[in-house]
């Protein structure tokens, strides 16, 4: 079969030669697209192909309707909501994804952003501790439960909200849920944003759940810019002056958040799940996962059902 790697943003290069290794053992073809800069090339790229591996890569009606031969669409990481599913599920097309592989990257950098925003970016300003500080977890899957881990080694006081815990919540594994997403910001001094992007959750976190935060509340997104309401938080960073917000998706209004300096800080490109550790794990997972598919009719990963 013809395989696709189609990344806009690339693999490391050991990455990469493990996944042709893997798709080579059950002799597919492969074919590498990285750095594209335009839809035509990735449609060209795409005419021919029978499963294709990527990572926020957009796969639009546009590119699925360039792909008569697809089959099968592995997002080689956890959201996808880059993907067309409806419209792949129409086609016929599986679209799977490799949940968990890239996790601890992503919760790690959560870290990574707060020590910074907390030590004041590093400018030699006293700034503060994450010891003893309470975190809010908003919504508790594979990398909420990751940064459960590190904060309760960092010693501080985790909270959680999740869906799945509202009704009952409770005291686990070190960390206290609450029933309302309202409860987690009123309770804690930094919150960590972990939603998909979906119609529940888009321009879900804005000025009246924000406002809720204590006297220097820090918020951190590493998870989709759509989750954030950006004029909502803009107006109420500009109230108050003691919020900060770290982000690892530039947000569309950068340039007007940027205007609080010291109070905010964006990567310059989404790179939570860019360490050689999760691009080999989420890369050769959704190698196996296309393996599988063609060997067996596997589509235990399948999020288009
Ligand atoms: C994910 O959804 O898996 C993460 O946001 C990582 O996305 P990326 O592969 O585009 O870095």
């Amino acid at each position: 079969m013809k395989v696709l790697i189609a990344t806009e943003k690339p693999f490391n290069a050991k990455a990469v030669e493990a996944i042709k290794k893997e798709l080579e053992s059950q002799n597919h073809c492969v074919k590498l697209l990285e750095k594209y800069t335009s839809t035509d090339e990735l449609k060209d790229a795409v005419k021919d192909a029978e499963a294709m591996i990527v990572r926020s890569d957009k796969i639009t009606k546009e590119i699925l309707d360039a792909a008569p031969k697809l089959k099968v669409v592995v997002r080689a990481g956890a959201g996808y909501d880059s993907i067309d599913t409806a419209y792949a599920k129409e086609k016929g097309v599986v679209v799977e994804n490799t949940p968990g592989q890239n996790s601890n990257a992503v919760a790690e950098l959560v870290f990574g952003l707060l020590i910074y925003m907390c030590r004041s970016c590093f400018s030699g300003k006293s700034g503060c501790e994450l010891k003893g500080k309470k975190l809010g977890i908003l919504a508790f899957g594979n990398i909420g439960r990751h940064v459960a881990r590190i904060a309760n080694g960092f010693g501080m006081e985790v909270y959680g909200f999740s869906r799945s815990h509202a009704e009952n919540p409770k005291k686990e594994d070190g960390v206290q849920f609450v029933a309302t997403k309202e409860e987690l910001f009123k309770q804690c001094d930094i919150v960590s944003v972990h939603l998909p992007a979906n119609e529940h959750t888009k321009q879900s976190v804005g000025y009246d759940v924000v406002n809720l935060m204590k006297k220097g509340g820090i918020l951190v997104n590493t998870a989709r810019k759509e989750v954030i309401n950006e004029p909502e938080l803009l107006r109420l960073m500009g109230e108050r002056e003691d919020l900060k917000f770290v982000t690892d998706i530039k947000p569309d209004a950068d340039a007007e958040f940027a205007k609080f300096e010291g109070r905010y800080f964006t990567t310059p490109k989404k790179m939570g799940a860019q360490t050689a550790e999760a691009n080999a794990n989420a890369g050769i997972a959704a190698a196996q996962q296309i393996n599988a598919y063609f060997k067996d009719g596997c589509t235990k990963f399948q999020v288009n059902k």
